[in-house]
């Protein structure tokens, strides 16, 4: 029996959420290519797009955008929650850990229920950005900002997480970069989400297990490993060539570049960087200039393996112009993911099958217990 080592390139699902093309670099949602939508289109539309499979009309959409605020009064309990855990804690484990008590009274969680689909998605989709924004400012010691129902969805979480409202270039560009990391494909954490979907279990346990998922380097922490590098290099073409070779030397991998399906410049990456470089003339910052020399080096060696740039290069960067600290950048990609997690556990779970892969047994047989005292 073969083995399919990380299950690449195996189909495990018939999906119509996205759809991707590594070779020519296109993605599309709902079939839909991802600049039409950053241009035209919105988070929370996008949301519902992802989720129910069409673009809502004026009144659905502002239905789903009242039910996502009328479950930010559970504000209080997760302030509570939130002060009670650990202060070094990771951002991405307090998220992890919350998510699942975002059930609260929610007596009956059956999965399988529409209207529990949606009371699910409209109570994780309002509270992930309250948890994120209350621990960033516990950590730094300041004052909490409660949500303001006033505020559009990206609005809001930029002025709970800063303390005070932003310009609309800053949550506009945010807001994009959320459509971005919305939704692509089976990735690691969305078959997490659907793996614990397929045990029937409900939406909190499933977005709860993606963001562990999404907690590892190879996946979402990408993107705090490559502002940590970058921050740490000089800007000094020469050294940071020279600290380039040495990872490849060394076989280490390059945060920031290479993707298991885009053997081309990742289309995100790409409009990344724009949304980065419009970001630019409103705030300059040194470090774009020193990611783009570290971009152009960096490909002189990799592009002939088919490596490139992909989206996790350029995003730490725009989220620290927001005063997003580095340690948090991952839980701004759960925060966009979740529609994503939640689309495909609802597609899922129409036609269920119970996740239930196999193994090629490699150990022994019949070796007898000894027990511990008779080796004394
Ligand atoms: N830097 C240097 N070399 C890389 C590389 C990188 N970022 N990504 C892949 N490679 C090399 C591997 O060392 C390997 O070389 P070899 O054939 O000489 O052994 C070859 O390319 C294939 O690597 P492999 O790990 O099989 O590719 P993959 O498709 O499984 O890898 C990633 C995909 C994402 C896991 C990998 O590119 C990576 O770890 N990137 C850095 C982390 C990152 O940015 N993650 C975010 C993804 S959005």
């Amino acid at each position: 029996m073969q083995v399919y080592e990380g299950l690449a390139g195996i189909p495990v699902v018939k999906s119509s959420i996205s759809y991707v093309d590594g070779e020519n670099g296109i993605l599309e949602y709902r079939g839909i290519p991802i600049q039409e939508l950053v241009e035209n289109s919105n988070f929370l539309e996008l949301s519902y797009l992802l989720i129910f499979g069409k673009i809502p009309d004026e009144n659905e959409l502002l239905k789903f955008e009242l039910d996502i605020k009328e479950n930010l009064k559970y504000f209080e309990r997760i302030l509570d929650i939130v002060k009670s855990l650990p202060e070094n804690l990771h951002p991405m484990k307090i998220l992890q850990s919350l998510v699942p008590v975002f059930a609260f009274d929610d007596i009956d969680t059956d999965i399988m229920k529409e209207e529990n689909k949606y009371r699910q998605t409209v109570r994780i989709m309002a509270l992930v950005p309250v948890v994120i924004a209350f621990s960033k400012r516990l950590k730094e010691g300041k004052e909490i900002v409660f949500p303001d129902k006033n505020f559009y969805y990206t609005e809001n979480f930029l002025y709970m997480l800063n303390g005070k409202s932003v310009e609309k270039i800053y949550w506009q560009t945010l807001d994009k970069t959320l459509i971005l990391h919305a939704e692509h494909t089976i990735n690691a954490s969305t078959f997490t989400a659907m793996v614990v979907v397929s045990t029937l279990a409900d939406l909190y346990a499933c977005v709860s297990s993606a963001i562990g998922s999404l907690s590892g380097r190879l996946h979402g922490g990408a993107n705090e490993e490559v502002y940590k590098m970058l921050s740490s290099l000089p800007n000094d073409e020469k050294i940071i060539r020279e600290y380039i070779e040495n990872k490849l030397k060394n076989k280490d991998k390059i945060m920031g570049f290479g993707h298991r399906i885009y053997k081309t410049y990742d289309p995100r990456a790409k409009i990344m960087k724009y949304l980065l470089e419009n970001l630019q003339k409103e705030k300059p910052t040194p470090i774009l200039k020193k990611a783009e020399i570290f971009e152009k080096i960096a490909l002189e060696y990799l592009e002939e393996k088919k490596i490139y740039t992909n989206i996790d290069f350029y995003s730490g960067v725009l989220y620290s112009q927001m005063g997003i600290p580095s340690d948090f950048f991952t839980t701004i990609f759960a925060m966009a993911r979740v529609p994503g997690w939640i689309a495909h556990c609802i597609e899922y779970v129409r036609n269920n099958k119970l996740f239930r892969p196999t193994q090629v047994y490699d150990g022994g047989h019949n070796i007898h217990y000894k027990d511990i005292k008779s080796l004394c």
